[in-house]
């Protein structure tokens, strides 16, 4: 046990987020689910936070989220059945939303646990960590305001006679109470500039460490735009210098990845830093042993906090027998997320098993190609087709989010489409329309647009079928003839349902 653990330890302002970009972008198409729209009853409203529709599923989730607050879903998992744009993301984000704000959300696919670098249970065993929180409060010595001043000093660089460096920085900041003057080291401007503080923001600095946290722009320079990446906050109260109880919500994967990478800093990094010490390059089972250890030893000191996020896998039927076998045991340990899954199979192979028992090639057959002690755990959702006033309420909601707009007739037709193909197809054509729209100068989108993305893109049904009915083929009869062998030995596997 490193000897910095025992101590209260510094924790982070600025942590990292622990979700990457893709990670983001992955729920960038649910951005209007905002909860999953419940009456105070426990029954579905028809269009409320976003869903509208599949009301028996949400009623569902509802039941769950109920379990989870008392503390009866420990050991189980959920799983939404359903075909492919039925809202079964759209479910388990919802039931995030619901457990309440920072409460971390984790979207996996279940064939992203398939590396030739790393193995499949550790990444699995990484999601689960991105899915715990930990919130940690520690009371801090700060000095916090509104920055009225802000004045680096350059000196000549005392190591050439050429470039000047920044010798100290002056900061004044002010409070409802007062204004201080604060003289500071040049590191502490370097992490000002990484920041992008400039005069009219809130910030405050850490006393011992020097780590600086914007806390957003002093309301004396709102502007009356009502949408804004901006946020405003009040003029601190009190005196510029005093004790400040700072709350700092962070992953177990955070911590998992400050420890392998130290790095310099004044962000969660240097928790880890502190956490354990040693320089180590790849999160191993013995670095999370110590995470945990250390973790657990905050909690009993009541300095931080469990906060037990979703781990929601989707396409869960791509995940083979190892890692079935490591959900069970994952799902019986005592810090667990909530998992959800999500299947749109029905009776499949379970995979991994194909060349087991039987000696046959089919392996075993399980209802969602998931083993039967697992499916014993599950709590089993699903999700049904949608009904067109359904489908057109979706689209009109994701339109307002997108912030276009579209004819009457323009949505008909979208809608048209999402019952012939599916919801997320009809979702999938707004943006390319809304081009459409703009390029011909207009800022509402039509039905000639709508038609032309229907030109333009396919469906996978008409896109199957042309190839069917060979409207893509390539002319008969290669000249080479080895590239027509390897042609026939490789017939293209199209599925047929
Ligand atoms: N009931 C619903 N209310 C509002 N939006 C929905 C609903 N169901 C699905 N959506 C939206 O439709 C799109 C496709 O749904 P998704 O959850 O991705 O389906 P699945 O995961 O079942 O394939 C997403 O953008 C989703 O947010
Ligand atoms: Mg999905």
């Amino acid at each position: 046990m490193p000897a910095a653990a025992s101590t209260q330890p510094a924790i982070a302002t600025s942590g990292p987020s622990s979700s990457g970009a893709s990670r983001e972008a992955r729920i960038a198409t649910h951005s209007h689910i905002k909860g999953l729209g419940l009456g105070d009853d426990g029954l579905a409203l028809p269009a409320a936070q976003g869903f509208v529709g599949q009301k028996s599923a949400r009623e569902a989730c509802g039941l769950v989220l109920d379990l989870i607050r008392m503390r009866k879903f420990a050991g189980k998992a959920l799983l939404l059945a359903g075909g492919p744009g039925t809202g079964k993301t759209a479910l388990a984000l919802g039931v995030a939303h619901e457990l309440g704000h920072k409460v971390p959300f984790c979207p996996m696919v279940g064939s992203e646990v398939y590396s030739t670098e790393v193995k499949k249970t550790e990444v699995l065993m990484e999601n689960f960590r991105r899915a715990i929180g930990l919130r940690v409060r520690e009371t801090k010595e700060v000095y916090e305001g509104e920055i009225t001043e802000l004045t680096p000093t350059e000196a000549d660089n005392p190591l050439s006679g050429y470039g000047k460096t920044i010798a100290h920085v002056v900061i004044a900041l002010k409070t409802v109470k007062g204004t201080k003057q604060l003289r500071l080291d040049p590191s502490i401007y370097e992490s000002i500039m990484k920041e992008r503080i400039s005069v009219g923001d809130v910030i405050y600095i850490e006393a011992n460490t020097g780590a600086v946290k914007r806390v957003g722009r002093s309301d004396a320079y709102a502007t009356e735009f009502d949408l804004e990446a901006e946020e405003y906050v009040p003029l601190p109260k009190g005196e510029v210098h005093k004790r400040k109880e700072v709350v700092q919500d962070v992953t177990l994967h955070d911590l998992d990845m400050a420890n392998a990478k130290p790095q310099g800093g004044q962000d969660i990094m240097s928790v880890v830093g502190q956490l354990v010490k040693g320089r180590r390059t790849e999160v191993t089972d013995k670095l999370r042993g110590e995470i945990n250890r250390v973790v657990d030893k905050y909690i009993e000191q009541g300095i931080a906090e469990l906060v037990p996020g979703v781990l929601f896998i989707d396409e869960v039927h791509m995940l083979d027998m190892e890692c079935f076998t490591y959900l069970n045991r994952a799902l019986e340990s005592t810090i667990s997320p909530h998992v959800i899954l999500a299947t749109n199979r029905g009776q499949s192979t379970v995979r991994g098993t194909e060349y087991e028992g039987t000696g046959s090639a089919t392996g075993i057959v399980a209802p969602h190609g998931i083993p039967l002690d697992l499916l014993d755990r599950c709590m089993i959702v699903r999700t049904l087709p949608y009904e067109r006033d359904e489908i057109r309420e979706v689209i009109r909601l994701r339109t307002k989010v997108e912030g276009h707009l579209i004819a009457e007739d323009a949505l008909e037709k979208l809608t048209d489409e999402g019952i012939k193909s599916s919801l997320r197809f009809a979702l999938q054509l707004l943006s390319p329309a809304s081009i459409l729209a703009k390029t011909a100068g207009r800022n509402e989108i039509t039905v000639d647009d709508i038609a032309e993305t229907e030109v333009l893109f396919m469906d996978a049904r008409r896109s199957a079928r042309n190839l069917g009915a060979g409207v893509f083929a390539q002319p008969k009869q290669p000249a080479d003839p080895a590239a027509a062998a390897a042609a026939a030995a490789a017939p293209v596997p199209m599925e047929t349902s």
